[in-house]
């Protein structure tokens, strides 16, 4: 039971797609309440999502998330509010085609927070508020975000937050955050916001890792012990442990990444053998070992999805492939990383 190995060191969370989250999945509920206390939405609370058009909003599934979380006690994060990706067009663009201009923009921004976080009012505990505002070589993503409204549509995200929900913990979350340069800029942000009074409660290092990369894990490491120098928590979200080969060896999770199938890049559509099985359970004990040393400074622990067959790696950045990137197999059966973990946290506790 992972949630019994570390209730005393962070929240072990998952996500849920959208049939789990309309309830389509009994074999996923009955993981998650065996195993996790902290859930997130993979896609029904992004703003193309729940929030289409201007004046429609789109609640139903959402709602049905943020029930089944209450009723199970979990703690509920809201996936997330101010993206480069999954952002309908009429955000930036009038009904000319046009730019809108910085007024606009954030009066967009403001009701989309306000609306979205002050519906969940009390019942989020936590938002990805800004998702991946900088890039690859620690300069700020060049999103329709940056572009129209400068570095301060960061802090406005924010600060519209906490408007909306005062006791909500607000996160900043990222890929690769293992790289120097995009540590080094984010540690800047952050240290900016806070020092203008703006409140952020956590960074969030997605953990799109895989067998090989980080080479070493003292790059993780290192994020970690930086971010919580900050003074914030640290999370590692949207955790899964990418197996296939990488083509233009891109580590990242650019959604915009897209390459065409061919058949070396998808060389397991059967199963996993039995040493790559073994080498995934040993990355996990790996990153799981890192994690539990630093409990002092992580608060939660979130796995991008409950079962292989769900998982995006299924689908990028490369359509159609069979990726073994989670904890449990396509028939919700736990994977050796599960007996690897187990072993590992028992072991540590025995010393
Ligand atoms: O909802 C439409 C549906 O109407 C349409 O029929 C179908 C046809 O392709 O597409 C559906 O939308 C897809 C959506 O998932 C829901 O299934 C999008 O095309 C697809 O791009 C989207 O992928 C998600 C991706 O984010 C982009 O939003 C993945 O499921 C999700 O796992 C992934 O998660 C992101 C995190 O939110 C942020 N960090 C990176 C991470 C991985 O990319």
């Amino acid at each position: 039971m992972l949630k019994q190995l570390f209730k005393d060191s962070f929240y072990i969370g998952t996500m849920l797609n959208d049939d789990q989250v309309l309830g389509d999945d009994p074999n996923a509920m009955r993981i998650i309440n065996e195993h996790f206390n902290s859930i997130t939405a993979e896609n029904v609370m992004k703003w193309d999502f729940i929030h289409p058009e201007q004046d429609t909003y789109q609640f139903q599934p959402a709602d049905r998330f943020i029930a089944l979380g209450q009723k199970h006690h979990l703690f509920l994060v809201g996936h997330t509010l101010v993206w480069h990706a999954q952002t309908p067009d009429w955000v930036f663009r009038d009904k000319s085609e046009n730019f809108v201009t910085r007024e606009t923009l954030l009066q967009n921004m403001q009701d989309h927070i306000f609306t979205v976080v002050g519906r969940y009012k009390g019942k989020v505990n936590g938002w990805d508020v800004v998702n991946e505002a900088v890039d690859d070589h620690g300069q700020m993503r060049k999103s329709q975000w940056w572009k129209i409204l400068g570095e301060d549509y960061i802090q406005k995200a924010f600060e519209y937050a906490h408007q909306a929900d005062p006791d909500a913990k607000l996160y900043y979350n990222d890929y690769s955050l293992y790289f120097p340069e995009k540590r080094d800029k984010v540690v800047q942000l952050i240290r900016n916001l806070k020092s203008d009074g703006v409140r952020v409660d956590g960074i969030g290092l997605q953990g799109h890792w895989g067998l090989d990369y980080p080479e070493k894990l003292d790059e993780i490491e290192d994020s970690i012990i930086a971010f919580s120098e900050l003074g914030v928590e640290v999370m590692i979200t949207e955790l899964d442990v990418n197996v296939l080969p990488l083509p233009d060896k891109y580590v990242g999770a650019d959604v915009s990444f897209k390459f065409e199938w061919q058949k070396e890049y998808d060389p397991y559509p059967e199963h996993l053998s039995n040493s790559l099985q073994k080498k995934l359970a040993d990355r996990y004990a790996d990153l799981f070992d890192l994690f539990y040393r630093h409990r002092n400074k992580i608060s939660r622990v979130t796995i991008w999805g409950i079962h292989d067959g769900q998982s995006w790696l299924n689908h990028w950045p490369i359509e159609g492939r069979t990726n073994y990137p989670l904890l449990f197999d396509r028939a919700y059966q736990p994977k050796p990383a599960m007996d690897a973990i187990a072993k590992l946290i028992e072991e540590s506790n025995a010393l």
